[in-house]
């Protein structure tokens, strides 16, 4: 029902089949009440909507209807609808007079296209006791509704509502029980009231814990999220689809919708936004409208608003800078920006989604860039790294560093023992912001080279550089710090003399594919691939940068212009493969894939039955059977964890496939 089609951190873009038709993710479903429809929605940009089968139910009118021309003629939408329970009457007047399986059944009846159970609500900061028990409803709920559903082959798609209150382990709890029925879609409940009072910072540990364990070929629903401001955030984290009423109960009190926050009518002396509305009409002529008229018109600008957002949201995931945007968006408002620090201690969980290399730069918006995926996948990567015996550290220059670093360097202060400098037994760093250090062989890799920072540096920054500057003096017995950085840093180096001897950095070609393929394909492929005696290396006479790298006259890697990582030839493959242990840089797939795979056939993800865990989208991979042989190799387009849980669409485009022959 779910493909992913591009990603950012753990958003992405998608696409949802229904039987009303496919829609883009992330988005946002109107609702829509049965009865009285303010704005023709779909004018506005809806694609799908939401609707509540309880009020429908409640009401013999409606009912009848609907029982006999069936949901889309009702509410008169011919797109893809969804409905909610009556949960959220359960929740708001205590109980109510239907059970899971009438009210599942019912949403069937009438023909939507994704329904949903009958789950509690469980409000934030209950007790442990009241969550639980209502956690163990709500689950039996989502358990008897799948296999109704099964048992009577329905039609439509089914919700499981994930629940658990504020308590982070029910929420992952309830979120891998939920995994095990396979549901077709996963909403995030009961997040309203955090929304209302601004606890964005609770609501990103909610949402974070509940995707935990949810499977990635599902998608998730922020249920009652209908606020521009927070679409960003929510995306980041995984979410797919929001749905609001806030479009039009705003609108019914006079406030406009907007990614910077809600204006009120009475205070507008300016329309905020370029949308159809705020073009053709002054604060002052809404003002004098008829009520009727006026919540028309405020009604459809807050959906405009919400529209141009998610498909700002799309773009920025496609061209991977959504984090910029998220940077932006919480801004806005101080618990916002609360949220997105609270977000930066779930690192790891982005990451394992974040695509190697992207289409944008790495752009430092504040001091919460230092703290992003990629920025922490470098340090982590760079702490592995081997290391020579002594370390230059160098003040950062145009980019690439090494292509303005070359020659004199520059006057250095020494720290720890006091070695002749042996370039041999020396690592170059740059020191900069966001990425700490980065050694000169590598600088060029996305993101090393491909990112912006303000020169003015803020207190944070500093103390960023401080701190990765102290760690990695450790890690060595002499360490060069060239002057600048003491002075920017305003540094005290206890054993700190001025170095007399002439540094420089030379250039070396091989090192530097080798360095490439240390840090891309993990240590000691550098030397798998690059050890023959007779390594040439071909460089664009326009660029200066390197291209091909043969062995003799046997291609053994690319260099991509774009992002400066290695592009497996045959013999590269054959090489990673024969020095690279199981399962390192590997794609396993099962024995009925391998003729197709050796013909050059891409991999589905359904056919993998193993992976390297560290393999992420856009990684080069080795694709090899079961026992191991090599098939072929290519581009992962999802991430290790994706794939796994994938059984439709494709993991990896294959480069090229090796024949038995050829092995
Ligand atoms: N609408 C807003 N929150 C919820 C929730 O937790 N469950 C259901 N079913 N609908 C909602
Ligand atoms: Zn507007």
């Amino acid at each position: 029902m779910f493909e992913i089609k591009a990603k950012d951190n753990r958003a992405r873009v998608g696409v949802l089949k229904t039987n009303h038709g496919n829609i883009k993710t992330p988005n946002l479903m109107p609702v829509i009440h049965p009865k009285k429809q303010v704005i023709d929605v779909k004018e506005c940009g809806a694609d799908i909507v939401i609707t509540n089968a309880y009020l429908i139910y409640k009401d013999p009118e409606l009912k009848q209807k609907a029982i006999d021309k069936g949901l889309h003629n009702l509410i008169n939408f011919n797109g893809p609808i969804m409905t909610d329970s009556g949960s959220f009457q359960l929740s708001v007047y205590g109980d109510i007079d239907i059970t899971n399986k009438e009210i599942i059944e019912f949403q069937n009846l009438i023909k939507t296209d994704i329904g949903t159970s009958l789950d509690i609500p469980t409000a934030p900061f209950v007790n442990r006791e009241k969550a639980e028990k209502d956690l163990k409803i709500t689950l039996n709920r989502a358990k008897e509704a799948v296999d109704y559903k099964r048992s009577t082959n329905m039609g439509m798609a089914l919700n499981s509502v994930v629940q658990g209150s504020t308590f982070l382990d029910l929420r992952r709890k309830c979120g891998a029980e939920l995994t095990k029925l396979n549901a077709d879609l996963y909403p995030i409940g009961a997040v309203v009231p955090l929304m209302e009072s601004y606890n964005y910072a609770d609501l990103v540990d909610i949402v974070m814990n509940s995707v935990a364990y949810l499977p990635d070929n599902k998608s998730r629903h922020l249920m009652g999220a209908g606020h521009p401001m927070v679409f960003s955030l929510c995306v980041a984290m995984g979410c797919d689809l929001f749905d609001s009423a806030a479009y039009v109960l705003y609108a019914e009190d006079d406030r406009l919708l907007s990614t910077r926050g809600t204006f009120k009518l009475e205070n507008l002396k300016e329309m905020p936004c370029s949308c159809e509305v705020c073009s053709n009409y002054t604060p002052d002529e809404l003002r004098e409208m008829s009520k009727k008229e006026r919540t028309k018109l405020i009604a459809k600008h807050n959906l405009y608003v919400s529209f141009a957002e998610l498909r700002l949201i799309r773009q920025a995931i496609y061209d991977g800078n959504l984090m910029e945007l998220v940077e932006e968006r919480c801004r806005v408002h101080p618990q916002l920006l609360n949220a997105y620090r609270q977000l930066t201690n779930y690192y790891e969980d982005l990451e394992k989604y974040d695509p190697r290399s992207k289409k944008s730069a790495f752009f430092y918006t504040g001091p919460e860039s230092l703290l992003r995926s990629e920025v922490k996948r470098h340090l982590k990567k760079l702490r592995k790294m081997p290391k020579k015996r002594d370390l230059v550290i160098l003040p950062p220059s145009r980019k690439p560093y090494s292509k303005y670093l070359s020659g004199k360097l520059g006057e250095f202060y020494v720290y720890g023992s006091e070695n002749e400098i042996d370039l041999d037994k020396t690592d170059f760093m740059v020191l900069d912001i966001p990425f700490g250090l980065i050694p000169l062989e590598i600088d060029e890799i996305y993101p090393l080279g491909q990112n912006e920072s303000p020169k003015n540096r803020d207190a944070d920054s500093l103390e960023f550089l401080k701190d990765i500057l102290f760690e990695f003096i450790k890690y060595y017995d002499q360490v060069l710090i060239h002057s600048k950085i003491i002075k920017d840093l305003n540094i005290d180096l206890y054993d700190k003399h001025p170095q007399s001897n002439e540094i420089r950095y030379l250039k070396n070609d091989l090192k530097k594919i080798k360095a490439i393929a240390d840090y891309q394909f993990g240590i000691g492929s550098g030397s798998a691939l690059f050890s023959g005696d007779d390594i040439n290396i071909e460089k664009s006479k326009k660029t200066g940068k390197i291209r091909h790298v043969f062995d003799g006259k046997v291609p053994i890697v690319n260099m991509r212009a774009s992002d400066s990582y290695l592009i497996l030839s045959k013999e590269g493959a054959k090489r990673l493969h024969a020095h690279m242990e199981y399962p390192k840089n590997r794609i396993v797939v099962n024995e009925d894939s391998v003729p197709f795979v050796r013909d050059g056939k891409s991999v589905f993800s359904k056919f993998v039955v193993d992976t390297d865990e560290n393999i992420r989208t856009n990684d080069e991979v080795l694709i090899v059977s079961e026992d191991d042989k090599l098939l072929g190799f290519g581009k992962s387009l999802l991430s290790a964890h994706e794939i796994h849980d994938f059984n439709t669409g494709q993991a990896i485009k294959t480069r090229k496939g090796i024949k038995k022959e050829e092995e």
